[in-house]
């Protein structure tokens, strides 16, 4: 089965995407702009999976290699498989936004956008070497989005819902720092939401292709939005200029998960978690949608909160929480002490193989991002 699901995974979201995005844009005039963005979507997709099996050597070479868990007593969980690839993916996605860089308007938003992700990627890469602890790790997201807190210069504004605007007498509150604080908040959650959802071959950044090709889908309907919008050629703006954070991005994970898909030759690494949160943030920053970007984290939400007592400490939380694998029937089996959405799933529905868990928790994201969409759209129209 293998690449064959790879290719209908991605195709059945990729088409619809791009179509729905092209569309969108080319009704109000940005068909100029996403041509472009997809050029280097096609590009950073090229670079990625090009690069990625010429330098896997020199990641064994230099002894940066995980084994399998979830193979383990195969001859698969012998196999030493290069870890942090998405180094390579994020350093073809930097290329891809210098590229950008220059024909922006906006040059300030994107090098606070570029130092950002560049810091995450070298936090990123520092911590898989380093094998940092828990409540260091916590922390590096919040390092890396300085370059943008420090260069926002957008509003602090938030919106109050409709409902209490009689009550509080406005539309808008300005919350000035605390703005920056939950913008920080953001990156910390984004990064370490998918770090922790993963362990299954093609998980990571399969999840992560699954999260972009929707935020993607949602700044296409923010280019004709229904009902009156006070400024609606700044609201475009905004999601053009995440448009063009994420085409790159979309192009560079869909390379590396090529490589990570079942059954791995590569594993993608903390910098790849750290660099693909930290990209959704930015996007969501620089969009102005960041309460938007929540919805499509369902999945994380869910696997966020059920982790908690291990990840507060006051459950004991082993190095790795993945299922357990049993040679004889070749499928995982939900350990109950191991508090995280990937046990859950298996305890719910009994044993299965790596790739149709992975398959499952793919789908779930699917179901889960649209219907993010539908709420995003039906109940916030009516409290906003
Ligand atoms: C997080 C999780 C940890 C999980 C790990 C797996 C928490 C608090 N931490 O830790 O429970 O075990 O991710 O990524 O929830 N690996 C596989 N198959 C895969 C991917 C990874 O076996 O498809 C193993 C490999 O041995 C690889 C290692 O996981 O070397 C990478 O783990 P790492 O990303 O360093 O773990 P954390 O992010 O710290
Ligand atoms: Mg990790």
């Amino acid at each position: 089965m293998g690449l064959r699901s790879y290719f209908i995974v991605s195709v059945s979201l990729l088409v619809p995407t791009l179509a729905y995005v092209f569309y969108e844009a080319d009704k109000v005039g940005f068909r100029k702009e996403i041509t472009a963005s997809m050029v280097l979507c096609v590009f950073g997709f090229l670079g990625t999976v090009l690069a990625i099996p010429r330098m896997t050597h020199l990641f064994i070479k230099a002894d940066i290699f995980g084994f399998d868990i979830n193979k383990r007593g195969t001859p698969g969980g012998d196999i030493k498989i290069p870890e942090s690839l998405g180094l390579i993916s994020a350093t073809m996605y930097l290329v891809c936004l210098c590229f950008l860089h220059l024909v922006h308007e906006q040059p300030i938003l994107y090098t606070a956008a570029l130092s950002s992700v560049t810091l995450m990627t070298l936090l990123g890469f520092a911590d898989d070497m380093l094998d940092l602890k828990w409540r260091y790790k916590l922390f590096l997201p919040l390092i890396a989005c300085l370059p943008l807190l420090v260069n926002y210069t957008g509003s602090t504004s938030v919106m109050i819902p409709r409902p209490l605007r009689d009550y509080v007498g406005l539309n808008l509150v300005n919350v000035g720092y605390l703005y920056h604080l939950y913008m920080a908040l953001m990156s910390i959650f984004c990064t370490n939401a998918i770090n922790i959802y993963a362990g299954l071959n093609g998980l990571e950044a399969g999840q992560s292709f699954i999260i972009c090709c929707f935020i993607m889908v949602h700044n296409a309907m923010q280019f004709s939005p229904v009902g009156d919008k006070d400024n609606l050629d700044s609201l475009r703006a905004n999601n053009l200029l995440s448009l063009d954070i994420l085409f790159p991005f979309l192009g560079c994970c869909l390379g590396i998960l090529y490589h990570n898909w079942h059954p791995s030759k590569i594993f993608v690494g903390d910098t790849f978690c750290y660099f693909a949160g930290m990209t959704f943030a930015m996007a969501s920053i620089l969009g102005h949608f960041s309460e938007t970007l929540l919805i499509m984290f369902i999945p994380q939400l869910i696997n966020f909160v059920y982790s908690l007592p291990q990840l507060l400490g006051l459950i004991h939380c082993p190095r790795h929480r993945l299922p357990k694998y049993n040679k004889d029937t070749g499928k995982l089996e939900g350990i109950r002490s191991n508090l995280n959405l990937v046990n859950l799933i298996l305890i719910l529905t009994g044993p299965m193989t790596e790739e149709n868990l992975c398959r499952l928790c793919l789908v779930m994201q699917v179901v889960f991002c649209c219907l993010g969409l539908c709420l995003r759209f039906v109940v916030l129209k009516l409290i906003t």
